[in-house]
């Protein structure tokens, strides 16, 4: 039997000034589309936006449910609209934040199984790396180049 590694390159960033100005202006989308969240359960507050290859910036934030279950995260709201409004363009770079009531939140968020799943589903299918940046309240933060950073061996069929 043979070891082998996976070597996952990721990118970090301390203030929004390391971020070009179209990532720069993606995040801003984020966490504008954070506030308008409806998680009156969780009170916690998450922004997406996605850039797609015409430059079309589209935000979603997620929304939550008496029925728990039936609510949906930022990631995938904002997917699954871009994905339905321009199904031909490519989404280049998703950014995600976010922050809860009482601002004591500091932290980037990392998005959960299943958005990873949708999200290697679509990388896959448009055939161009779906890159992820993750945001904090303190404008620190993260750049995936990749989904397969955030979900290796992904499931296809
Ligand atoms: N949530 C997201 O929208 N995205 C994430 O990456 C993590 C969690 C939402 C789901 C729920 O509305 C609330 O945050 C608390 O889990």
């Amino acid at each position: 039997m043979k070891k082998e590694y996976l070597g996952l390159e990721y990118y970090i960033f301390d203030n929004l000034e390391e971020l070009d100005k179209k990532d720069k202006e993606l995040v801003k989308n984020a966490i504008d589309a954070s506030t308008r969240a409806y998680a009156p359960y969780s009170k916690f507050h998450v922004g997406a936006a996605v850039r797609l290859s015409n430059d079309i910036i589209i935000q979603g934030n997620n929304q939550e449910n008496a029925a728990y279950p039936s609510g949906l995260c930022a990631e995938r709201v904002t997917l699954f609209y871009a994905h339905s409004r321009y199904p031909n363009e490519v989404i280049v770079t998703i950014a995600i934040y976010a922050n809860n009531e009482d601002n004591t939140y500091k932290d980037i968020v990392t998005p959960c199984g299943a958005c990873r799943q949708v999200m290697a589903e679509i990388q896959s299918a448009q055939k161009k790396p779906l890159r992820v940046i993750l945001l904090s309240p303190t404008n620190s933060g993260i750049i995936l180049p990749s989904i397969d950073v955030l979900l290796p061996f992904q499931f296809e069929l």
